[in-house]
């Protein structure tokens, strides 16, 4: 039994610090955050520009780069909050979903510690992470967010909607709404390395539709083909996503609008520029291509919009969260919030920092699983396929 574990009803804080640590993906982060609500440091280590020659993630490369990070980023994290390890009440790692020799790095460092430390380990779920990187900020605020709240987890690996609810400090989640081929980030980051922009694609396609007319290539609603899928209740059509063939619709507008030189020059121009960014890529970009990139965007803010509110009113929620790298949006930002309003009904998204990956929404979820005693064995493992819900 771990020292700090009381007999019966979970651990008792001591200075109320969880280190979180998260490696799922492309970011090592580390974070000291305090009763799960207050972010004492939040350190991450990017391997964009590891990664973007290629236009997406290389898993052999993301896994060596965790190697190297791990212990710098853990490092900074505490000297950022002022604490050492003997400070800390738990150690809290991202188990899964995720690539999976870049979970272990974080997983077997953080049961390494705990060992060392004689902490207790406490194991998230990445997508409850992305879902309690609003709820701390709101806690933070002294926002009560209203329940039951529908979560909408919109990033590169996931477009999943999720119930969720309290009951006495512990938290409960239900799927109600997934996609059935390409996560909506997916979608962006394909999209941009089809147009010739960088990688990953949000942002730069964030920033050029801004330039564009949403209404200039008609993509239509997305309707899902595929039968509605039945988990653990009756699912109805609406909640699945698709954008897949929004994908293919953008490269079938480029064939038949000739855009493929175009795209090729803007290719090689913008690898002549050193850490390029969105802007640089705005005077390559004729009239044609910042319509197609507006219209794109639009065509997915709209149909996450439409299904999430359907589902907010199917399932009577009293809120809904925004959470994952998408959520970053501008467009998706003022969409929802502008919907909600219309509707008196809650939405609240993570301030941005928080909404690509990082490990303060790896503590903060790890805080009422601390509480409640919920300890990771000796026998964790990285879980790539794990699922919420
Ligand atoms: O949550 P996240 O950091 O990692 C995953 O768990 O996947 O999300 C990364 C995804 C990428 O696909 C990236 O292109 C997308 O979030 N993203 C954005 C924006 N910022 C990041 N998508 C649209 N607009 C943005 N501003
Ligand atoms: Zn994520």
């Amino acid at each position: 039994m771990h020292p700090a574990l009381s007999s019966s009803s979970g651990l008792i804080p001591t200075s109320g610090l969880i280190l979180g640590i998260e490696s799922s993906c492309d970011e090592t982060g580390a974070a000291v955050v305090r009763s799960g609500q207050d972010v004492l440091s939040n350190a991450i280590a990017s391997q964009i520009r590891t990664h973007a020659p290629y236009g997406g993630v290389v898993p052999e490369l993301a896994s060596r780069e965790h190697l190297q990070n791990i212990v710098p980023v853990v490092r900074a994290a505490l000297e950022q909050a002022g604490c050492a390890f003997a400070d800390l009440d738990a150690i809290a790692v991202t188990e899964g979903p995720g690539l999976a020799g870049a979970l272990l790095v974080g997983v077997m460092y953080a049961k390494g510690l705990a060992f060392a430390l004689n902490k207790p380990l406490i194991a998230v779920n990445h997508l409850e992470g992305h879902i309690h990187a609003v709820l701390l900020e709101a806690k933070k605020q002294g926002r009560l967010l209203a329940l039951p709240t529908l979560a909408l987890v919109v990033s590169g690996g996931h477009t999943h909607l999720y119930l969720a609810e309290e009951t006495r400090g512990t938290w409960h989640y239900k799927n109600i709404g997934k996609t059935v081929d390409d996560a909506a980030g997916e979608a962006f980051d394909k999209v941009a390395k089809l147009l010739g922009l960088g990688y990953p694609g949000g942002p730069w396609i964030d920033w050029l539709a801004q330039h564009g007319d949403p209404r200039a290539v008609p993509f239509g609603p997305i309707t899902v083909k595929q039968k509605p899928y039945r988990a653990q209740q009756k699912q109805i059509p609406r909640l699945l996503f698709s954008f897949s063939g929004l994908k293919t619709a953008v490269l079938r507008y480029v064939q038949t609008h000739e855009m493929a030189p175009r795209i090729a020059a803007r290719r090689v121009a913008l690898a002549d520029i050193p850490d390029a960014k969105p802007s640089d890529a705005l005077p390559l970009c004729d009239t044609e291509t910042l319509n197609l990139i507006a219209s794109f965007q639009r065509a997915v803010v709209g149909d996450l919009a439409r299904k999430t509110f359907a589902a907010a009113e199917t399932f009577h929620t009293a809120s809904i969260v925004v959470s994952g790298g998408v959520a970053a949006n501008r467009e998706l930002r003022q969409h929802f919030l502008a919907e909600g309003r219309s509707r008196a009904l809650p939405v609240i998204f993570p301030s941005l920092e928080l909404s690509t990956d990082n490990a303060a929404m790896i503590a903060a979820a790890a805080w009422p699983k601390f509480v409640a005693g919920d300890v990771a064995t000796e026998i964790l493992t990285a879980e790539p396929s794990l699922s919420l819900g």
